[in-house]
């Protein structure tokens, strides 16, 4: 390929350098467009066609259905890794040695305590708050009681924030389930595992001993690995872009989590169970779903299904689907919606509306069957997604800082009026 592109504006041509990515991807250079064409710039809605920055974090090919972090697969890793290694992975660029991860691990056990007076924030929260507004409040709210501001350059200060986080979010996770259900607030045990500690924190119950399920502590370190991250998606652009402001780390965490949150990203996983449910109490009656999917005059949306980037198969639905049907065979679960899901799926895939469309299921489609089955409630999916998420995040942000990207700024098409003089109210 030329690495040279070739543009004509006003008779005028202009040359862009084509940049080459090490998996081969092109990308054309304009960052002097404006200057050499005397102002002209792009428009591209969603920037479907625009890269915001390089990186070496995460990999997607969308074609051939494609995830690696730093170069592994992901089927490596949901297989053989557990999440925490993949958390330091994703944040340092290399599998840990042992020691660096029980060193990790350590550091992070130490920092997970979270001030008690963030329970005050906590209880000023109707039960009817949905729990990612409550998330990204607690996360903002982390700021005030941590030093917000993080000197990137400086390896140990972005060592100390980072276990700080991974230590404090689940904390601040199984909270916010836990006070939207009247139960106590406490601590897991820092004896246990990452992931081990977070269904504790969740589901110990005040009166019994906790019993681990090693089903369910496999299945959610599986999850957590196949949502860490996903190049440049809409709350990780989000954290990039506050970050770019020099804003701090939690209150660019924050923001990542409001956009998480919206039903076209990450509570899409929330919107499919509610919608299989829906199917469900419609006598199972696809079709009407199908029908609606495809009319252009209603909103509704296939949820979980079609993606921006992947028009192939969504490698992280592949694995999950696996791992849905593994963990409800295992805990003897027989649920209906699974059954329903499937339907859909293949009802789908062999619609021309989808085909033609390259729609196929995503990451949210089958994981919320899985989330229900380990007993976490319906609105708590995404949440469930964001925790997944934060090492992504984090390692995104640090990635933008240690690169200095400059202040995310775009430019617009201007359509609104041109110069009118000021009409007094009497004239109006
Ligand atoms: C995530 O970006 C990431 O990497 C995100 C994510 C991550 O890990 O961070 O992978 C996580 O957010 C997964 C996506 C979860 N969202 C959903 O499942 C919601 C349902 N999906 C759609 O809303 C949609 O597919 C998006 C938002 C995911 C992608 O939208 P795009 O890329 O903007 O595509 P589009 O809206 O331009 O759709 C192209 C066509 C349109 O029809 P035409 O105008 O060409 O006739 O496909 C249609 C759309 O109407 N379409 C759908 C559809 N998705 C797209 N029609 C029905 N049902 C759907 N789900």
């Amino acid at each position: 390929m030329s690495k040279i592109a070739t543009l004509e504006v006003n008779g005028q041509k202009h040359e862009f350098p084509i940049l080459v990515g090490s998996e081969n991807e092109s990308a054309i250079n304009i960052k002097t467009l404006r200057s050499v064409t005397g102002g002209v710039t792009t428009i591209d809605p969603g920037y479907k066609n625009t890269g915001s920055c390089e990186s070496s974090i995460t990999f997607l090919d969308g074609e051939k259905g494609i995830l690696r972090y730093r170069g592994y697969s992901i089927e490596d890793l949901a297989e053989k890794a557990d999440f925490l290694e993949v958390a330091y992975l994703l944040i340092f660029g290399e599998l840990p040695t042992q020691e660096q991860l029980d060193k990790f691990h350590s550091d992070i056990r130490e920092k997970s305590i979270v001030d008690d007076d963030v329970k005050k924030i906590l209880d000023a929260f109707p039960k009817t708050a949905h729990p990612m507004g409550v998330l990204s409040s607690l996360t903002s709210a982390l700021t005030a009681f941590n030093p917000s501001s993080v000197n990137v350059d400086s390896e140990e200060d972005m060592y100390n924030s980072v276990v700080k986080i991974l230590g404090k979010f689940p904390v601040l996770v199984a909270w916010t389930m836990r006070k939207k259900h009247g139960l106590p607030l406490d601590y897991g045990d820092n004896s246990l595992g990452y992931v081990e500690n977070v269904l504790k924190m969740m589901f110990k119950k005040p009166n019994e001993e906790y019993v681990q399920n090693q089903i369910l502590v496999d299945a959610l370190d599986k999850l957590l690995i196949l949502h860490a991250d996903h190049e440049q998606n809409c709350s990780t652009s989000t954290v990039r872009i506050v970050g770019s402001s020099h804003a701090g780390l939690f209150a660019s965490l924050s923001a990542g989590i409001s956009a998480l949150w919206g039903p076209l990203h990450g509570g899409a996983n929330q919107a499919v169970l509610e919608m299989l449910e829906a199917i469900k109490e419609d006598g199972g009656d696809t079709k009407k779903y199908m029908a609606k999917a495809k009319d252009k005059s209603d909103p509704f949306r296939l949820m979980g299904f079609g993606h921006r980037v992947y028009k192939n198969f969504d490698p992280r639905a592949k694995i999950i689907k696996k791992s849905a049907d593994e963990v409800l065979g295992d805990l003897g679960i027989e649920d209906p919606i699974l059954d329903i899901a499937k339907g859909l799926e293949k009802e789908a895939l062999e619609d021309q509306y989808f085909v033609d469309r390259k729609l196929y299921p995503n990451v949210d489609f089958y994981s919320g069957i899985i989330y229900r089955a380990m007993g976490i409630p319906t609105d708590m999916f995404t949440v469930m997604f964001a925790l997944g998420r934060l090492p992504g995040w984090i390692a995104q942000w640090r990635e933008m800082r240690l690169r200095k990207e400059p202040i995310g700024r775009p430019r617009q098409l201007y359509i609104g009026e041109t110069y009118r003089p000021f009409m007094t109210i009497k004239k109006r």
